[in-house]
């Protein structure tokens, strides 16, 4: 049963010399290096094209047993994002100023200078809406397994903003919780949850970021040889 399921295609990789790989994987280093989460944006437009194209990116990800388990909703359309907007607000002010952050949690906050406005969510040209299919529905609408949905949904996620930033946009890993109220607005199903909230633009004018800096290689990495 199993052998008649398992179809295999050639594989064409393409082989690089050890100078050629080091010299392409510094290159993209040094360009992430540059990446950071934007909070201020221009409503400068971004053609629809960019958009598809990281996506399309975020859709080749790695994902348990193939299941693909996300769903992607990019909201251009300013009343949608003006709606977007007031429900995440509402969320926010709860979390920050309603009691629902843990103080350790807003004390780690405090270095990014963040509160309950965002302003982006309608500034920005794009809300890139990412769904995690919790399970998948077959055609007589029982229930399909996924696998290793978050992971799967985290690794398209890290591809798409890769892609947004090797384009020369930006973007910020936005998760206002509780998220429900995108299945709304956005008219989700059930099987699907909110899993990050993409504005896509580019920065404001004036834009500055958080001065936060990454671990050092030595603290994240072991070498066992
Ligand atoms: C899963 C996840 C959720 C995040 N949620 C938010 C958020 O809701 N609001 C926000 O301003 N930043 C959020 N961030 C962005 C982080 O604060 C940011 O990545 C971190 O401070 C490092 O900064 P950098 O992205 O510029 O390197 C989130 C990041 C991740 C990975």
């Amino acid at each position: 049963m199993t052998q008649e399921k398992y179809h295999t295609v050639p594989f064409a990789f393409e082989r690089r010399h050890d100078k050629e790989s080091k010299f392409r994987g510094q290159a993209m280093l040094d360009s992430l290096r540059r990446r950071r989460s934007i909070r201020e944006f221009s409503s400068d437009p971004v053609p629809r094209p960019l958009i598809e194209i990281a996506v399309a990116t975020a859709a080749t990800a790695p994902s348990g047993a193939n299941r693909q388990p996300w769903h992607f909703v990019a909201v251009s359309d300013p009343p949608t994002k003006t709606e977007i907007r007031k429900a995440a607000e509402a969320e926010e002010r709860e979390f920050y100023e309603g009691g629902r952050a843990p103080e350790a949690w807003l004390e780690a906050l405090a270095p990014l200078g963040t509160d309950a406005n965002k302003p982006f969510l309608e500034t920005a040209p794009w809300l890139v809406a990412v769904f995690k299919e919790i399970h998948g529905v077959a055609e007589d609408g029982s229930k399909i397994t996924n696998y290793y949905v978050n992971e799967s949904v985290g690794i398209a996620c890290g591809l798409f903003i890769n892609a947004i930033h090797h384009m020369g946009l930006v973007t910020l890993t936005h998760t206002p919780q509780p998220m429900r109220f995108l299945n709304e607005i956005l008219s989700r199903p059930n099987n699907e949850r909110p899993f990050i909230l993409f504005p896509v633009g580019y920065p404001a004018d004036d834009c500055t970021v958080p001065d936060i800096s990454k671990k050092p290689l030595d603290e994240i990495l072991t070498w066992v040889e």
